[in-house]
């Protein structure tokens, strides 16, 4: 293993000894409980609120200790992936010398630490719990639905706790964050039609999950194919039942254990397995009605609207959790459809790499959308090399952000 990797491996653990560590996990904690009347409430409507120690490592899982004002949380209703009213959460964060009028709805992944680096501008950062309370893994629809009713809570209730009335705003995410970020910017004209985000900026994105299982079988990844099908597992009651009838049963146990343990445990457990010899019918299961039915309904991007709002997509092309190409396709086909869109193409580094080097051009793009400077129109694609980091980017990003990129970078920078 590379120095580089294993710095990168120490953070993954890191975040996972956090989340052992955490408060009340939200199973236990009442606060999260789903209320009987759901149905009564309308989609981003707050349920409850409190006010949470400004502690963010022991919540946010961040690898800094980072101290903020104030953090509050809201319980809200949203939509799941049946249609059905369900709750989920979101953490809005106040900065010391904040500037209320710039929001940005960072859904965190295992790179928490652009929240910092976001907080660190002074932009208030909202974080949804877009998996639902159920843990739902990489279910598109929920998720996108979760991101778009936590910006409707959060500007409906952050006025009363200094945000500015009428503040610009806008979604940040990489991986299963931006998976839950462009789900929302493709669902948001049918289902948030009044929300007008600044910008969304994305990257290590997977736009076919179909085409992910295949990319990460067998290699270091594999463990995200037994979380990700235990997540959509859980939000369609006709994949619990395929789940359950297909897998091969001496090999039931083991699947589950991998299935459900936090990310980095996947990781470390599933790392070289073959997914699919877990399944009775190997990798032609996934070809049956029910599985391909939900990759395509919730797990392939492209097929539920445009998004209105202007996009960045940045993607490493050596990135070996979700091939380049699908994200090259999913641009093709969202800018011929009228979209906004800059798409950097990093010609060096990986699915991790990409998470921090990528980082600090989504900074200061999201930073002039927030500044309310306007995108040119239609898109464009630029192949771009790590080393593109200037010192204007590097200040951005703080000095202290910009050690731990060095430290999870190694000698790449
Ligand atoms: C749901 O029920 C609670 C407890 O009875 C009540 O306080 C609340 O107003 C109800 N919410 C809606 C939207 O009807
Ligand atoms: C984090 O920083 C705060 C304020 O500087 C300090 O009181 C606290 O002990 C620190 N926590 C950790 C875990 O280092
Ligand atoms: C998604 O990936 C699968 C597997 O590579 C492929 O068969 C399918 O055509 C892809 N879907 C789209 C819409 O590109
Ligand atoms: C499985 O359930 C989903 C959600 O209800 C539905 O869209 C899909 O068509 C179902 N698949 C099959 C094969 O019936």
């Amino acid at each position: 293993m590379s120095a580089t990797m294993l710095s990168i491996f120490s953070v993954f653990l890191l975040i996972c000894a956090a989340f052992a560590a955490s408060i009340t996990p939200p199973s236990q904690d009442p606060w999260y409980e789903q209320p009987s009347n759901i149905s009564d409430y309308v989609a981003g409507e707050m349920i409850r609120s409190r006010s949470v120690p400004p502690e963010l490592e022991s919540f946010l899982a961040l690898p800094l200790n980072v101290s903020v004002k104030a953090v509050y949380q809201y319980l809200f209703r949203t939509t799941d992936s049946l249609g059905d009213a369900v709750a989920s959460a979101v953490t809005l964060i106040e900065p010391y010398n904040s500037d209320p009028s710039k929001l940005v709805g960072y859904q965190a992944f295992y790179d928490s630490a652009n929240i910092a680096a976001a907080l660190n501008l002074g932009w208030w950062v909202f974080t949804t719990d877009y998996e639902g309370l159920n843990a739902e893994f990489t279910v598109g629809l929920q998720s996108g639905h979760a991101v778009l009713d936590s910006t409707r809570v959060v500007l409906d209730e952050g006025p009363s706790v200094g945000l500015s009335r009428n503040p610009r705003y806008a979604l940040w995410g990489y991986s299963g964050g931006a998976l839950a970020s462009i789900w929302a910017a493709e669902l948001q004209s049918s289902y948030a039609p009044e929300l007008n985000y600044a910008g969304v900026a994305v990257g290590g994105t997977t736009p076919n999950t179909t085409s992910v299982l295949q990319t990460i079988n067998t290699g270091s990844h594999a463990g995200l194919a037994f979380s990700a099908t235990y997540g959509q597992s859980k939000a369609f009651p006709n994949l619990t039942n395929w789940l359950s009838e297909s897998l091969v049963p001496s090999k039931s146990a083991q699947f589950y254990s991998i299935a459900s343990g936090c990310l980095s445990q996947a990781t470390s457990q599933g790392s070289g397995q073959d997914f699919f010899t877990y399944f009775k019918n190997g990798e032609a299961s996934f070809n049956e009605d029910v599985p391909r039915s939900i990759h395509k309904w919730s797990g392939q991007m492209g097929l539920h609207g445009t998004p209105t709002a202007p996009m960045f997509v940045y993607k490493s092309t050596g990135d070996e959790i979700s091939p380049v190409e699908d994200t090259d396709d999913l641009v093709k086909k969202y800018c011929g459809a009228g979209a906004r869109i800059e798409y950097h193409r990093d010609l060096v580094g990986t699915h991790e790499t990409e998470a921090i080097s990528g980082s600090a051009s989504a900074l200061e793009w999201i930073s002039d959308r927030l500044k309310g400077k306007a995108v040119e129109s239609g898109c464009s694609t630029k192949n771009v090399l790590l080393s593109s980091l200037s010192a204007e980017t590097v200040a951005l990003l703080g000095e202290e952000l910009f050690a731990l990129l060095q430290a999870v970078l190694g000698g790449m920078l």
